[in-house]
């Protein structure tokens, strides 16, 4: 009776509220964004220890019993005069490709410490790859990573008398290893854990910072230099600081509040109101702390975020700033679990149209009061159209500091299938109550769809086929870096399903939820992909990797496990461990860990090698990258398990280079250059295609990146694997893909017809099809008809006259498609075209618009690189510019762009105050553009 009448007053409560989808504003919870507004300084004070006397008088010797024999191995008196010790200078690799441990000793020189407040301190350049150190005997640090440069503080094993003897156990996991750079021994000033830097308290002067809106990568501003890291991009990484100050209305008494960073890259220590709330490593899982006891209700607060992008965590481009949303949470004390709730669905008879579902709803709650609660939760389950069709009801009683997770069952009759074609996204709104009041009133979007992969036939979704055509993506945009906004994912993603694309995979970290949102709404099946192994934050795991302590993978789970997108949970991509015994270990720990917090998706891992060793042993599901031979290899000897193309392809090209220049770090747009490990398009899709035990793929990549530049390094700054480029504009190889992963009859024609003072050569054009046969004909004139090969392509050698080149493809004999490419007349105009002209006014939102450089008749010139000026009038900024360049080093936080190859892209963003906003772009000789954008008011309030 109670019960009921609890329930009644909560479903009064719902009819007057509007039930939002996504961030909730109602009275018992509230969320508010805390991107606008920040200060940003770089962080030049120098605290390391970079003078001092250089140390390179050492011995080393390998050794198979380390760690465990650290005692011995470390302690001072140790003999190292005989017994295998030799002597060794930085620089040289001990290793030789062995994977394992060697200890390197010395005995450092004696040090005059002048006060109580220095200390003796070493800094290594480089370690190769991971190193712990010991002085006395006595473990000082474990630092892993052989790019970034470490110090460690001796004070706590010094000894003033003399001698102090070092000990550096170093750790080699892949290639070369040892002492590689430079080791100095000096003076520094003591480390104080305790003391606050000056940046993070209250009443530091940050108004002559720089006010930067988040998302924010402040690296890709940062200079090219050539000795930078060649993977990363280049670009100089330097630590920085960020603060925002904010005030807090006393309506917030009594509540729970939690800051939740959605991504920062990295290494990010916190404060607010002058308190440390800590340290967070990961540059890919968000972080969350509770500040209800250091929040200044009614009254200034300071937050500040110190990064460090320095060490770094893979091998492309990463950036470096709070790159994703910041949140505020404003919750009553008793209430759900930040991602505290999981809905899993079960169909049952026939899955392509089930009569009905069964839910079976975990939701944990907390009690953060100082009293025990005894409350209802109310589950209820909205259909896409926002009608409830299931509720379940429990009462649960609370002890103050507890969570309790609590299970509900209900049933949906007649599910709405998520699916590719139609995205039914279901609402479970969780509402909890005490004595009839409300207390919380939680939402989580989900969905309602069967997965099965079958050894045999690959993977289905509600019981019907589906081949997965993937592309494997780093978060990384012109303009942007990694500081992508939720509409530039949103756009990625629909720009990969214009090429027919339905899968893509998380390379090789937690993406923005955004990005799975988007995934979610627009159709696209997603591999979510943890980023270290045994979450050590070393860029590959080794031996020692402590797999005990999995906070980001759970955290990935939690986070991503009610997203109907996600099809697979892979725990690493390319790990050296990953056809042994200990990477069958790793695997298993990381494995349970996926099955106690999901259990609803096979488990993965990308392996470019050891297949059917190690991690298979434990797998759900076999990735592969690369290798397509092994395919039918691996199928024969392990027939019981479902196997598809983790990665594939990794072809090079650039958009509108028809020859390789490795001057300029270009790579030809024909498919024909691959590194040694990778295959071109067409020999990367024919074997997923051909084979139906194999699920799918996932391409090396749909957009390129910074970073990796293949196969030239300086001045080429990025990478050329991309199926489209920095700004998404298509390379040749997009229409290949089009034209087996799209549903519509196509012909595409490269290169392009501009080849003036070459008349009479020879130039091999290419088409793309899916019709049946391809006809090219020049001014009029037939070339001839071809067949069409499956998966693959026709060409003709045509001896250039300019013109036109018309190919048309034919399906039984029926025209079904025409592409046409003409010789243009010289660069007369510019043309903006925006992907859309309304949006909102939330100081984040922005469009994208394509910059096309065209002749006198509207025609592209695809050979134009001219300059182009861009000025905006009204509530709006420039926030990028880009032209798919891969060797460009024109700024792209700038208002001017050359383009390339005909193209490049200006990103106009929103400012806070909607109004009508005007883009001019100016270049000398060509008749400039200008358009019209408008912005609308946004439901978004930052605080
Ligand atoms: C793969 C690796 C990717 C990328 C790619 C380039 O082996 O998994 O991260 O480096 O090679 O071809």
């Amino acid at each position: 009776m109670r019960l009921g009448t609890r329930l009644l007053a909560i479903i009064l409560y719902l009819s007057g509220v509007a039930l939002a989808t996504s961030v909730v504003a109602s009275p018992v919870r509230q969320r508010f964004r805390m991107d606008a507004d920040w200060r940003f300084s770089l962080d030049t004070g120098d605290n390391s220890v970079l003078h001092g006397v250089s140390i390179d008088n050492w011995v080393w010797i390998a050794d198979a019993a380390a760690p465990g024999d650290a005692d011995k191995m470390a302690a001072p008196d140790l003999d190292t005069s005989g017994g295998g010790w030799a002597k060794v200078s930085v620089g040289t690799d001990v290793f030789h490709g062995r994977i394992g441990f060697a200890w390197y000793r010395t005995v450092l020189p004696a040090l005059k410490i002048p006060n109580s407040r220095d200390c003796a301190a070493l800094r290594f350049a480089s370690v190769d790859d991971n190193a712990t150190v010991y002085l006395n005997g006595k473990r000082l640090l474990h630092h892993e990573g052989w790019s970034d440069p470490f110090e460690v503080y001796l004070d706590k094993a010094w000894n003033p008398e003399g001698p102090n003897t070092l000990a550096v156990l170093v750790e080699n996991t892949d290639g070369a290893g040892g002492i590689m750079g430079p080791v100095t021994l000096s003076i520094a000033r003591k480390p104080d854990g305790a003391s606050v830097p000056p940046q993070a308290k209250m009443d530091f002067k940050d108004h002559a910072w720089k006010v930067v809106h988040l998302p924010n990568d402040y690296v890709v501003e940062s200079p090219f230099s050539r000795t930078a890291d060649t993977s990363h991009g280049f670009h100089i990484v330097q630590p920085a600081w960020y603060r925002k100050t904010f005030t807090l209305p006393a309506s917030f008494r009594g509540k729970t509040l939690a800051l939740q960073f959605d991504g920062i890259y990295r290494d990010a220590k916190i404060w607010l109101n002058g308190r440390f709330l800590g340290e967070h490593k990961s540059g890919y899982i968000g972080v969350r702390y509770d500040i209800t006891r250091i929040a200044r209700i009614g009254g200034r607060n300071v937050l500040a975020v110190h990064v460090d992008p320095r060490q770094f965590e893979g091998w492309w481009y990463e950036g470096g700033g709070i790159y994703r949303h910041v949140w505020l949470d404003v919750e009553n004390p008793l209430h759900v679990a930040h991602w505290g709730t999981f809905v899993i669905s079960k169909v049952s008879g026939d899955v392509s149209r089930p009569g009905s579902a069964n839910l079976t709803i975990r939701t944990t709650l907390v009690n953060k009061s100082s009293r025990t609660q005894s409350c209802v939760l109310a589950s209820l389950v909205k259909d896409p159209c926002g009608v409830t069709v299931a509720k379940a009801v429990s009462g649960i009683r609370i002890k103050p500091g507890q969570s309790i997770e609590t299970t509900q069952r209900t049933v949906v009759n007649r599910p709405m299938l998520w699916s590719l074609s139609k995205r039914n996204l279901y609402h479970l709104v969780s509402l909890v109550s005490c004595d009839g009041v409300l207390k919380d009133d939680y939402r989580t979007t989900f969905g309602i769809r069967t997965i099965k992969f079958d050894p045999n036939l690959g993977f289905f979704l509600n019981g019907k086929h589906v081949k997965i055509k993937g592309t494997c993506n780093h978060q990384d945009f012109a303009g942007v870096g990694i500081a992508l906004t939720d509409h530039i994912l949103d756009w990625r993603i629909a720009k990969l399903k214009s090429m027919g694309s339905n899968g893509y995979r998380c390379s090789h970290n937690p993406v923005a939820t955004e990005l799975l949102n988007a995934c979610d709404k627009q159709g696209m099946l997603v591999m979510d992909e943890n980023r270290h192994l045994g979450d050590t934050y070393s860029p590959k795991s080794s031996p020692n990797t402590p797999y005990s302590d999995l906070q980001d993978l759970k955290d990935m789970i939690l986070r991503d496990r009610n997203h109907p997108s996600i099809i697979m949970w892979s725990i690493c991509n390319e790990e050296p461990l990953q056809g042994t015994e200990i990477g069958a270990r790793i695997a298993e720990a990381m494995k349970k860990v996926i099955d106690k917090l999901d259990g609803t998706r096979p488990v993965t891992a990308a392996m470019n090698g050891g297949h059917g060793k190690g991690m298979t042993q434990v797998l759900d599901l076999q990735g592969y990258n690369y290798d397509p031979s092994g395919y039918a290899w691996f199928h024969r000897n392990f027939p019981n398990i479902p196997l598809f193309g983790s990665e594939t392809g990794s072809t090079v090209s650039d958009r509108g280079v028809y020859a390789n220049d490795p001057a300029k770090g270009y790579v030809s747009a024909y498919d024909v250059n691959t590194p040694p490990w990778a295959q071109t398009a067409e020999n990367a899709w024919r074997p997923v295609a051909e084979a139906p035990y194999v699920a799918g793929s996932f391409c090396w990549t749909g957009f390129d990146y910074r970073g990796e530049p293949t196969p030239y390094g300086w001045p080429c700054i990025n990478s050329h694997f991309g199926i489209m480029d920095m700004c998404g504009f298509p390379k040749d190889n997009f229409y290949y893909y089009l034209a087996w992963w799209g549903k519509k009859p196509l012909v595409h024609i490269l290169p392009h017809w501009n080849w003036q003072g070459e008349e009479g050569r020879d130039i091999d054009v290419w088409c793309y099809s899916n019709c049946d046969r391809v006809e090219l004909f020049l001014n009029g004139k037939s070339l001839g008809a071809q067949a069409m090969p499956k998966y693959g392509h026709v060409h003709w050698e045509v001896p250039y006259e300019p013109g036109k080149l018309v190919a048309k493809g034919y399906d039984n004999g029926r025209l079904a498609a025409t592409d046409v490419v003409e010789t243009t007349g010289p660069a007369a105009a510019i043309k903006l075209s925006p992907d859309r002209t309304k949006f909102e006014a939330d100081g984040e939102n922005d469009a994208l618009v394509t910059v096309s450089i065209t002749d006198s008749k509207g025609r592209v010139v695809p050979t134009a690189n001219n300059m182009v000026t861009f000025q905006v009038y009204g509530p709006a900024r420039i926030e990028g510019v880009g032209n798919g360049d891969p060797s460009c080093h024109e700024p792209d936080k700038a208002s001017r762009r050359s383009a390339f190859n005909g193209l490049c892209m200006v990103i106009v963003q929103s400012k806070s105050k909607p109004g009508v906003i005007r883009l001019t772009a100016h270049s000398p000789g060509l008749q400039p553009a200008t358009i019209l954008l408008r912005t609308v008011p946004s439901p978004v309030k930052d605080l």
